[in-house]
């Protein structure tokens, strides 16, 4: 167990799975108490319980990030609960690849834009208070898609160029408040997200083309440099993106 998150209460999006796992997990190990929200209430609950079988603290609780009701209600459930947190990470998020001609192409976008780029801004809104009284710290993930595209994500594309945005935008107006705001721009990286696609396609083969360190990316490859922006390691640090993506931006 380090101690770099000690006395620290941490709100992770999407933890039910992949990337917000690793990072509530990481967070835990730190010293974190630790709420693993997810619209998957048993994927949740599994996070919690491995973060309390490893010696953590955490608790779960059902959140969707589209809805704002709902994230007003789960922020002051926490307030009342567990504490005023100050770590938020922004992780919650879906991929669906079609053309912009395909039939479902607008039931895509306006659900990957509900949750890649909505959702962090109504999570940020719901915790807002907290963090201003914790001075604390908000994690975005977004993704090498925050600065490039792939071939037929447009709304995926446009919904991490808006967490970029977003972050950039928050950490100046909430930079005064002693907040920091930064993200994380993942690579190729092993998780249910796209396994699918990983399956059926030689995706993963093209992405090592153009990926200096040859290897895939593995969650836990993500939850160290969370740690940092979320730790007093990252002091003066706001409003970048980090690239966890094995170089593949260098190309
Ligand atoms: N895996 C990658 O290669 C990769 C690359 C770049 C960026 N990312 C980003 O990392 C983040 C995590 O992705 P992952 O790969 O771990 O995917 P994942 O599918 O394993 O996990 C995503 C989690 O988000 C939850 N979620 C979806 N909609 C939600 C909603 N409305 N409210 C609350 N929770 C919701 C899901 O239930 C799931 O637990 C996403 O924002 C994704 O865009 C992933």
């Amino acid at each position: 167990m380090g101690t770099l998150l000690s006395g620290h209460i941490a709100v992770v999006t999407g933890a039910a799975s992949g990337i917000g796992r690793a990072i509530a997990r990481g967070y835990a190990d730190e010293g974190a108490r630790v709420v693993a929200a997810d619209v998957n209430a048993q994927g949740a609950a599994q996070t919690a319980a491995m973060i309390d079988e490893a010696g953590g603290n955490a608790r779960a609780m059902t959140l969707d990030v589209t809805d704002r009701a709902n994230c007003a209600a789960v922020a002051a459930e926490v307030a009342r609960d567990i504490g005023p947190i100050s770590i938020l990470v922004n992780n919650a998020g879906i991929v669906r690849r079609n053309p912009i001609s395909a039939p479902d192409a607008d039931a895509d976008w306006d659900a990957i834009i509900a949750v890649n780029t909505n959702g962090p801004y109504n999570v940020t809104r719901a915790f807002l208070e907290p963090l201003k009284a914790t001075k604390g710290r908000i994690v975005n993930i977004g993704s090498i898609q925050s600065h490039i595209h792939t071939m037929n994500a447009a709304a995926y594309t446009v919904s991490k160029h808006g967490v970029l945005g977003f972050t950039r935008a928050m950490a100046a107006e909430l930079g005064p408040d002693g907040i920091r705001v930064n993200a994380i721009g993942p690579g190729l990286i092993r998780t249910p997200l796209n396994a699918q696609n990983r399956a059926n396609t030689d995706m993963e083969a093209r992405f090592m083309l153009t990926t200096p360190l040859g290897r895939p990316g593995e969650v836990e490859d993500i939850a160290g440099p969370a740690i940092f922006l979320a730790s007093d390691l990252s002091a003066y640090v706001t409003g970048v993106l980090i690239a966890v993506d094995g170089g593949f931006l260098t190309r």
